[in-house]
């Protein structure tokens, strides 16, 4: 069945608060938040807040289970996981750092840790820093000519030395999307562990991480339509286990003398101090959300979008697109350039037409080298968008072209 991407849109209140025309192609960046999120971070705020995991009355307590609510429901967007596998940190970027300074006792001189060139910096400048530290080595995985992760070259690079492997599910540039089963099935034959960045994937439909055979998994919930302040860092619970905390505090421990700590064990052994109960809480409204939708439907619908915005683009001699060119490969995330055009005038002007896109190097610097640009355009689609955004997109880049010659 087709999706009704008017029902879609109705459950997103900047729909109606934004006079048009209005445009939202930056949800890479932020996606907007749906409704029961909202609901849910206004309702804790102004009618049930109360800190977690410590008052025992029944405001406390009432706040501690719709927390422990929230864990359950990302756990079931996640393909059924224990509950216990889902540690809350502030987003995808505090996830990645956690797994980098949790597993630096893992590394040191002779071994390795393999970065792919697609990764945002956050999932690059924790490695080097933790390399830095103990003496590892960080190997570049290379990308494709068209933006994809070369798994050939992954391959090559994986030896007995590797302690992690980290890559991006899906790039925050060019939209491909990494085949993380295969790179966890050769991960997991030298005994590395696999590190993935989902802050762009997880938007784009639920992901069964146990059937895709990673360690840690790290998202957002700004990017799935939940309130900014909140993300996930799923971890396989055996290796969970055996992580040393990373921020010490309240609520991370079990027993606490002068002597010496004994910690909690997870998820709380990583939630130091009080969460963002609010933005868990919408975290877990939206994964709800997330979890009722006809996935197949809104995949299509992205899909047909995406594909009409290549071929948009395609059709103008100016644009380059970094990226794979066929839909199947990628989500709708679309970086560009228009010769001789600098992204942020691009934007500037598209903005006049009430298009948001973002322009720059997007956090991921070395992919951009790998394209031999310093900066592009991007318009990234979610599952609100419709044909008419992208055709105002179009419309606007010729007007942008009318404009700047
Ligand atoms: N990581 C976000 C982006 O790529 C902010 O735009």
């Amino acid at each position: 069945m087709s999706l009704d991407v008017a029902a879609i849109r109705r459950d997103f209140p900047i729909f109606a608060a934004q006079p048009p025309p209005f445009h939202y192609l930056d949800s890479a960046a932020t996606a907007q938040i749906c409704r029961p999120a909202a609901e849910a971070l206004l309702r804790f705020e102004t009618e049930a807040r109360a800190n977690v995991k410590r008052g025992v009355y029944r405001l406390a307590d009432a706040a501690t289970r719709a927390f422990e609510e929230a864990r359950a429901r990302v756990a079931r967007l996640l393909g059924g996981v224990d509950p216990r596998e889902v540690v809350f940190t502030s987003g995808t970027t505090l996830g990645l750092n956690l797994a980098a300074h949790t597993l630096a006792p893992r590394l040191g001189p002779g071994r390795r840790v393999l970065v792919s060139v697609l990764e945002h910096h956050s999932n690059l400048v924790p490695w080097q820093l933790v390399c830095a530290r103990t003496g590892a080595e960080l190997v570049p995985i290379p990308a494709t000519g068209d933006g994809r992760l070369d798994q050939a070259a992954l391959e090559a690079r994986l030896d007995r030395r590797t302690a992690v492997v980290a890559v991006t599910h899906a790039s925050n540039v060019t939209g491909a999307v990494t085949d993380v089963a295969r790179v966890a099935a050769a991960t997991r034959a030298v005994g590395a562990v696999l590190v993935v960045d989902g802050a762009q994937r997880i938007p784009h439909g639920p992901v069964d991480v146990r059937a895709l055979g990673c360690d840690l998994y790290a998202f957002s919930g700004h990017k799935m339509f939940g309130a900014t302040g909140a993300g996930v860092l799923w971890g396989r619970g055996e290796l969970l286990a055996e992580l040393p905390p990373f921020l010490g505090g309240g609520e991370m421990i079990a027993r606490v003398t002068f002597a010496a700590s004994r910690f909690a064990d997870p998820p709380h052994r990583f939630e130091a101090g009080t969460p963002p109960i609010g933005p868990v809480l919408a975290l877990g409204a939206a994964a709800a959300w997330m979890t009722a939708l006809d996935w197949e439907a809104v995949q299509a619908h992205e899909r047909a979008l995406t594909r009409r915005l290549l071929d948009g683009l395609a059709a103008l001699p100016e644009v380059r697109v970094l990226g794979p060119a066929d839909p199947e490969a990628r989500i709708g995330v679309v970086a560009f350039t228009l010769e001789p055009h600098h992204p942020h005038d691009v934007c500037q002007l598209l903005d006049v037409r009430g298009v948001c896109t973002r322009g720059g190097h997007h956090c991921a610097q070395p992919l951009m080298a790998h394209f031999g640009v310093e900066a592009s355009v991007r318009a990234s689609l979610a599952l609100y968008n419709d044909e008419t955004d992208v055709d105002a997109l179009l419309e606007g880049l010729a007007f942008v072209r009318s404009q700047l010659g």
